[in-house]
């Protein structure tokens, strides 16, 4: 169908590559339904770019992503690739695209869907109705700036490093978005670091603490160390609204938040960048926060929600399409009332695959259109 929402399909690795077909029938669905259209292209990333091309992306498969709309991404990365040169293994296509295409904020909203407070294994009560959002720093600190490497020291020893930097501009920029995001929901934001530690902490707290000053109106700020958060996260998570923190801090802490949910396979994720001039738009991936589950690839087992549910935050934050994405977040819903897949299977549930979980969702669609 015609549109003019371009969108790049990268579907990566192993089970990337079924959570994203299945993502299809629910964009053939919206097609059909609600005459949404999309005007999809194609790509490789991770490994299946470096077994064609012998590069996890190409320049070209860059172009293209940066040229759409949004990109809707899979997953990268299986232990195949393990032995290839460290610049070219999946996982770098996956850094690349985020650098290059400057999507420095991750927004990973952890919510326990009512039909899976079970689910968890945290105590019902813990995690009944979580509503938090976890804004990661996703493009600069440990992951990308210099110096990093390894050096030989000569002595038949090697030394190996990475720097955990901040500027005071990166950190403003995501220290903004934070209390945007904040303003939208509960109105509080805990910035994470390790100032006690950290020369970037120390920065990073100085930062948001004059940025919450001069522009933090509405929103109460407070700061937390990342190992207490860490703590905090399976203690009582329901005390947090957002979280905004750097990017290493931020990998952590959104593994241990997507557990709260009951699996890693429920949580999605959006990765923004400045919103464009003209358009207000900001260039966007959209991808399910779990990897590429080498363990159950081309199995037909994965769980494909986070993908519908990273889909469903590309309606939302790209096209505006508020609607659609709450009827594909409450379809979720209502699939996993009565099917699961293995990773969220509860008693009374009927244990199903890829396909038949697609289909639950499907079915609760075509319920909830009437
Ligand atoms: C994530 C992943 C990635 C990361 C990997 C696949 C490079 O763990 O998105 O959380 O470390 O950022
Ligand atoms: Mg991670």
């Amino acid at each position: 169908m015609a549109s003019n929402r371009k969108v790049m399909v990268l579907p990566g690795d192993g089970i990337g590559n079924e959570v994203m077909q299945a993502n299809m029938k629910i964009i053939d669905w919206l097609a059909k339904h609600r005459s949404l259209g999309f005007d999809l292209s194609e790509g490789l990333v991770g490994g299946a770019a470096y077994d064609v091309h012998g590069t996890p992306l190409t320049d070209e498969t860059l172009a293209d992503s940066i040229a759409s709309d949004a990109v809707l991404f899979g997953a990268v990365g299986t232990p195949k690739y393990d032995g290839v040169p460290f610049e070219v293994r999946p996982e770098a296509g996956l850094l690349r695209l985020r650098k290059e295409m400057d999507l420095f904020a991750n927004l990973r909203p952890a919510m326990v869907f009512p039909t899976l407070v079970d689910a968890s294994t945290l105590k019902p009560e813990v995690v009944s109705g979580l509503d938090i959002m976890i804004l990661r720093e996703l493009c600069g600190g440990s992951y990308f700036a210099e110096p990093r490497g390894i050096d030989d020291l000569g002595d038949g020893t090697k030394r190996g490093y990475d720097t955990n930097a901040y500027t005071t501009p990166e950190i403003e920029r995501i220290g903004r978005v934070g209390m945007e995001l904040a303003r939208k929901r509960d109105g509080r934001l805990t910035s994470v670091e390790k100032a006690n530690v950290m020369h970037s902490g120390v920065l990073w707290r100085q930062v948001m603490t004059a940025l919450h000053a001069a522009e933090g109106e509405g929103v109460a700020l407070s700061h937390m160390y990342a190992d207490n958060c860490a703590m905090q996260l399976v203690r009582n998570p329901k005390q947090f609204d957002v979280i905004v923190t750097d990017n290493l801090f931020g990998d952590l802490l959104s593994d241990c938040a997507a557990m709260l949910t009951g699996s890693l396979g429920m949580l999605p994720s959006a990765s923004l960048g400045t919103p464009d001039p003209e358009t207000g738009l900001p260039k966007a991936m959209y991808e399910p926060v779990h990897g590429s589950a080498p363990d159950i690839a081309g199995k037909g087992l994965a769980n494909p929600l986070a993908q519908f549910l990273s889909f469903a935050m590309m309606l939302r934050y790209s096209f505006d399409q508020a609607d659609e994405a709450g009827l594909v977040e409450k379809a979720v819903n209502m699939a996993l009332e009565s099917k699961r897949t293995g990773d969220i299977m509860a008693p009374g549930c009927e244990q199903t695959d890829t396909d038949g979980m697609t289909k639950a969702v499907l079915d609760a669609m075509d319920r909830l259109a009437r």
